[in-house]
C-alpha cells in the first residue's frame, strides 16, 4: 500500500488522497491527488495558478490510468480546473480515451462538472511582465531570462511542505543549494498509487510549459508518454519537459522495461540515460520519470539534480531524492 507523486508539492497531495488508498480505492486516490494540487494556487505549473499559454489563457491537460483497456485523458482545458476528474469521466463514461479543447470543456458541462477561473493573479502578473520584457513564445520549458526574470529556469523541486522530517528526517530542513534558491519552476504531478486492496492507479494534470504557444500539449495527457499502468507490472509517470519524454513514448518504455524483468530503478534510469543520449539538451531542460511496482516497490531518475519524489505509506510521508540522475551538473 503506497501512494508516490512527483516534487514535494506531491506530500500534501499525497496526504490528501491517503484515506483512499488505505481503503482501496486507488483511482479516487489519485484523483484526488491531483485535485489537491490543481486546486493549490502556490503551484504555478498545475490547475488554478498555473502560468498561462503566450495569449495569457491557462489550458490545462492530464490523464488517468488503470489498464490499457481503462484509461482516460483531456486536454487544452480552458474553463475546468480539475483534468483528472473529466479525463476520468471520459474513461468511465464514453467509448473513447481523449478529449481535446472546447469540445472538452463543453463535454465536462454535459457531465455537470462546475466551470472555474484557472488564471490566478499572481500568474495574470507573471504573464504581464512576461509581455512586457518583450517574452517570446517558446514552447521549450523556461526559455532563458524571458520568461519569469530569472536565467535559466528548469523544474526544480522547492521543498513544498519543508520539514525536517520529511526529507530524510534531519530535525532542520536541509539547506537549499545556492543555486537550486533561484530556481523556482515545479512541473507535472504524476501521481501512482497501490492500494489496499493491490489495485494500481495513476493519474497526471499539468498546465504545460509556462508560455508555450496556444494549442500546445506535452508528454502528460498523452497515455504512454506521461502516464502508463499495466496492473500486471506496474506504472510508471513523467514530469519536466515534455517534448524530450514525448520522443521516448517515456512511461511506456519504463513499464516495458519492467514487464521485461528490470526492476523500477533499472528501468527509470535507462529511461532517463537514453533521454541524455537521444537529445541535444538545452540548459532549462529537466526530466523525472518515477515508477511503482506490482509489487509496491518504487524508484525514480531524474535528468538532472533538483527533483524529488512524494511518498506516502504505512511508514509515512517522506520526500526522496532521485535514486539516479543523469547528468551531474546542477546548472548548465
Ligand atoms: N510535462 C509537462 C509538459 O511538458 O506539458
Amino acid at each position: 500500500m503506497r501512494i508516490v507523486s512527483t516534487w514535494s508539492f506531491g506530500l500534501r497531495a499525497n496526504e490528501s488522497a491517503w484515506p483512499h488508498v488505505a481503503a482501496g480505492r486507488a483511482l479516487d486516490a489519485v484523483e484526488a491527488a491531483c485535485a489537491y494540487a490543481d486546486a493549490a494556487p502556490d503551484i504555478d505549473s498545475v490547475g488554478f495558478g498555473g502560468l498561462p499559454d503566450a495569449s495569457g489563457r491557462v489550458s490545462l491537460d492530464g490523464c488517468v490510468m488503470l489498464s490499457p483497456g481503462q484509461c482516460g485523458s483531456v486536454a487544452g482545458l480552458r474553463t475546468h480546473l480539475h483534468p483528472v476528474t473529466v479525463a476520468r469521466r471520459v474513461m468511465e463514461r464514453t467509448p473513447h480515451v481523449m478529449l481535446v479543447g472546447a469540445d472538452a470543456d463543453a463535454f465536462a458541462d454535459r457531465e455537470g462538472l462546475v466551470q472555474a477561473e484557472l488564471l490566478s493573479d499572481e500568474a495574470r502578473a507573471a504573464y504581464e511582465k512576461w509581455r512586457r520584457e518583450g517574452g517570446v513564445v517558446d514552447q521549450s520549458r523556461d526559455g532563458p531570462s524571458r520568461t519569469l526574470g530569472f536565467d535559466p529556469l528548469r523544474p526544480v523541486d522547492r521543498r513544498h511542505g519543508d520539514d525536517g522530517r520529511l526529507f530524510g528526517g534531519a530535525t532542520t530542513p536541509p539547506p537549499l543549494p545556492a543555486d537550486e534558491a533561484r530556481w523556482r519552476h515545479h512541473d507535472t504531478i504524476g501521481c501512482l498509487a497501490l492500494d489496499a486492496r493491490g489495485t494500481l492507479a495513476g493519474g497526471c494534470s499539468t498546465s504545460g510549459t509556462p508560455f508555450k504557444v496556444p494549442g500546445r500539449v506535452g508528454d502528460s495527457p498523452i497515455i504512454g508518454h506521461g502516464l502508463y499502468v499495466d496492473p500486471e507490472v506496474g506504472a510508471a509517470t513523467a514530469t519536466g519537459t515534455g517534448e524530450l519524454i514525448m520522443g521516448l513514448c517515456g512511461a511506456f518504455l519504463v513499464v516495458e522495461s519492467m514487464r521485461r524483468g528490470a526492476t523500477p530503478a533499472e528501468a527509470v534510469r535507462e529511461a532517463v540515460t537514453r533521454m541524455a543520449r537521444t537529445y541535444t539538451l538545452q540548459a532549462h531542460h529537466q526530466a523525472a520519470f518515477l515508477a511503482l511496482g506490482r509489487d509496491g516497490t518504487f524508484a525514480a531518475a531524474a535528468l538532472r539534480p533538483g527533483y524529488r519524489t512524494s511518498v506516502r505509506d504505512a511508514d509515512g510521508a517522506r520526500a526522496v531524492e532521485p535514486d539516479f540522475v543523469a547528468l551531474a551538473d546542477p546548472v548548465g
